[in-house]
Order: structure tokens, then sequence, then C-alpha cells
């Protein structure tokens, strides 16, 4: 049989021996990043010019000044400053398998020595196709569109939703949620500030989440909640964005009988059940947040993003799209479409999975020493909270200002996190699952410990 030249290509050995040459190059230069470091002072000046620059740019102050120098090792990242810290929030959830991982140089380099930079819907390669595959196996859904941020996922899912339950038009979301910031997502965001001066086109209802200290009372006002939207507006809403466990609103979970509840409701009324896996995708001991709650037989619509490198909108059949509804001129780079690949592999086959898996035990590990610092300082920190891999607490009383300043001083102090909800407002880490060890959690948590003494020292009214 005729080899394709790409076979040949990718078994020539001098590509085997380029990938272990350059492997072996970082692996020796990453070697020396070993711990957090302060900044280099001859770099500092020339960084901070750098990161006003940027800003400038870009049209909006940088939140960190965080511009990387392209190196890492796992948990730990250099910067352009020389500073080296831990980066506990991985691009807000991104680099799940942490920094300069072997595995993702080894899918950079084929993706570089591949005949394109981009994949696009006309023109895609094998590999788009084997990303799908996987995807919707593990999902259990039919069909699986890829697309490059988990806002135009939802956009996808969004138009799949309207398309088949013309013409319904009315969304329902939950309080709080968050579901990107295209003009029409930043109308379902339950955020007011995020959509400042966008006109309003599309009808929200919002339904209050769920409350784990009063589990029973908050399930009802939910339930009776939806009960009213969809009597007043009978047969007018397409779809309900279920965020299974709220990202940005704070990492709260939700529960299994909250859950079915309310997608029993949506089912009866031929509501659509979207579960927006952005953020939660490969961060509970199952892959999908609903698979984890149980709730599988009433989703409809998924979409994925962040640490899956590639965004996904993933659907059953009953929402097969008419011809022309989705499509753009590419979907992803093809060293994220391989990286996405090495990322699920780990995910599903190097027990990542399962209560005894590597998400439960770090994320139980990480809540046991968090709840260490609270029972020595009760009145510096609150919580810990979340679920998974997803961990998060309310520090020094959770007033905005307080918390946004602790977060800064434990940037300075070498650990990136970032805040979440407000009215508490937390602080919130995603971690990179692949890269951390109990011994990066414990030096963590002793910088955190310092940093909220510290912080709540230099600030009176913090805590007290
Ligand atoms: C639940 C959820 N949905 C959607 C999005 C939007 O994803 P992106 O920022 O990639 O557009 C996010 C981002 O934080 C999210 O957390």
């Amino acid at each position: 049989m005729t080899q394709l030249c790409a076979a040949s290509l990718a078994n020539d050995p001098r590509i085997a021996q380029a990938i272990a040459l350059l492997k072996a190059a970082v692996r020796e230069h990453q070697a020396s990043i070993s711990a957090i470091r302060p900044p280099v002072s001859e770099l500092v000046t020339t960084y901070r010019a750098m990161i006003e620059e940027l800003s400038e740019l870009r049209g909006g102050k940088l939140y960190y000044p965080f511009l990387g120098s392209g190196i890492g090792n796992g948990t730990l990242v250099e910067l352009l400053d020389g500073s080296v810290k831990y980066d506990f929030i991985s691009g807000i959830g991104v680099h799940y398998l942490g920094h300069s991982h072997p595995d993702l140089i080894t899918a950079g380099i084929q993706a570089a020595i591949s005949d394109t930079v981009m994949q696009g819907n006309l023109q895609q390669n094998g590999d788009s196709l084997q990303l799908c595959q996987t995807l919707v196996q593990a999902a259990g859904m039919s069909h699986c569109l890829l697309t490059n941020s988990g806002a135009m996922a939802n956009e996808n899912a969004l138009k799949l939703a309207l398309q088949r339950l013309h013409p319904a038009s009315r969304i329902l979301a939950f309080s709080h949620c968050f579901s990107g910031r295209t003009w029409s997502l930043s109308q379902i965001t339950d955020k007011p500030l995020y959509r400042q001066g966008l006109p309003s086109t599309i009808f929200v209802d919002y339904v209050p989440f769920f409350n784990a200290k009063d589990p029973e009372g908050s399930t009802a006002a939910a339930v009776n909640t939806l009960k009213e939207h969809l009597a007043r507006y009978p047969r007018q809403h397409a779809v309900m964005f279920f965020e299974l466990v709220q990202g940005e609103g704070g990492f709260h979970p939700g529960s299994k009988e909250f859950f079915t509840q309310l997608m029993t409701l949506c089912r009866e009324n031929g509501v659509a059940v979207l579960a927006d896996e952005v953020q939660t995708f490969g961060r509970l001991p199952k892959l999908f947040a609903y698979q984890y709650f149980g709730v599988q037989d009433f989703v409809d619509i998924v979409t994925i993003g962040k640490l899956s490198q590639v965004c996904a909108t993933l659907f059953t059949k009953d929402f097969y799209p008419k011809a022309g509804l989705l499509s753009q001129t590419y979907t992803a780079s093809t060293s994220a479409i391989r990286a996405s690949s090495v990322i699920l592999h780990h995910l599903l086959k190097e027990h990542y999975l399962g209560e005894d898996g590597k998400i439960a035990r770090i994320g139980s590990y990480f809540t046991r020493r968090l709840m260490e610092i609270e029972q020595r300082h009760p009145t510096l920190i609150q919580g810990p909270y979340g679920i998974g891999a997803m961990i998060a607490f309310t520090p020094l009383g959770g007033d905005h200002e307080h918390v946004t300043r602790f977060v800064h001083a434990l940037f300075q102090a070498g650990v990136i996190s970032f805040i979440a909800g407000s009215n508490p407002t937390r602080v919130r880490f995603l971690i990179p699952v692949g890269a951390v060890t109990e011994q990066d959690i414990d030096i963590v948590c002793t910088i955190i410990e310092q940093v909220l003494i510290d912080v709540a020292n230099s600030e009176p009214r913090a805590g007290s």
C-alpha cells in the first residue's frame, strides 16, 4: 500500500530526534525554574514600561502586571521581569498541564511541521476529526462543532436552540451566571457592568441559584421562579443556560436534586437544556459536571472551553442545524487541536477522574490546607468553598476592595490567583491539575497565610 507523505514525514527518524533534542533543551533550561523568585532589579523599569504600553495598546489596564517570558516549569512560570511565580489560576483555567509540559511541546512541534497554522470549516485535517470523535464519545452526544472561544461555543449553542425552537426567543439563566461577552451573551451574563452602553436585543429571565445553606428552600424558590416565568410567557422560552458550578459567580455548586427539578420543568415545557461547561469541564471527578451531578439524560447541548484549548459545542440529533447556521473561517490552530487531544488523553487515561482520581485528591488536599488556615485565622478567611479542583475562599470579610488588595499582594508574593463573585468577593484558584503536587500546595498555602496576615495588619478594617 502506498504510504501517505504525511506518515513518512511523521515516521522520519530525524523528526523524532529533533523533538527529543528540543525537549531535552527545554528540560535543561526549565530546571533552573525550581522555586518562586522576586523580579530582577535591573529589569523592573523596562518591565513596568512594557506593562504600561500593553495596557495602552489593548485599551484597558491589565489586571496583573503579567508578561510571561515563554518558559515555565509545571506550576511555576517565569515573567519578563525575571520573577518566577506559582501559577494557581493558569490563564483563568487554560494551562491545565502547567507550563512547558513535554507532551504539549511534542504536540506543538508536530503542529509546526504540519501544512497549515489554522484549521477551518472549509479545510480541516484528520486531527480535527479525531478530536470531535473523542469529545462526542466522552460526552454521550451526537455532534461536535469546534470553535475558538467559550463565547463562540455558547453563541453557536444559542443559535442551535433558537433555530430548533423558533419562534420561542426568550432565554432562561441563573442569577449571577457568566456565559461570555459577545453582544448577546453579555445580555445573558448577569453583570450589568459588562453591558454598559449596549442596547438590549434579547429577553432574559433569571432564576435564583442553589444555596448550599438552604438546599430545600433555594430549590423551591428556583422552581417557583421558573414556573412563574414559564407561565407568564408560555412556549416563548427557547433555552435555559445551566452553569452547574457558578464560576465567575464565586464557585457555587448546585445539586443533583436542584438541577433535576429545573431540568424536568424545562423538558416538560419544551425548553432546551444547555450545560455551559466552559469553566467546569475537566475539573470535577467526572469529565463533565452534568455527568458528576447525574443529569446527563436532560442535557441537549453542552459547551466546553478553557482547558480544552479548542472550544466546542456538543449537541444531540434533535438540534441538528439547517445549512448555513454555523460556520467560521477557522475553528482553531493546529497546535491547539493537537494540544486538546493531548490534554483529553491525560484526563481520560491517566487517573484524573473518579473519586480517587487526581482532581478529587488534589482538590481535597488543597481544601484541607485552607481549612487549617481558617481554623488558625477565623477572622481572616471564610471557607474554603468549591468542588473538585475548583477551590475558592473568602478573605478579609469579602469586601471587594480588600480582596483585590489581597490578590495583588499575593501576586507580588509569588502566587497568582483571581477573584470571583461579589458580596462577598472570593479568591478563586483554577489550579494546573496536571502539574500540581501536594508540596506545591503546601508552599502556596504558607504564602497565602502570610499574605493574609500582612494585608490584614496593613489595613485595620480588613477582617475585623
Ligand atoms: C461558564 C463560562 N461560560 C463562558 C465563558 C466564556 O468563555 P471565553 O472567555 O473563552 O469566551 C466563560 C469564561 O470565563 C465561562 O466561565
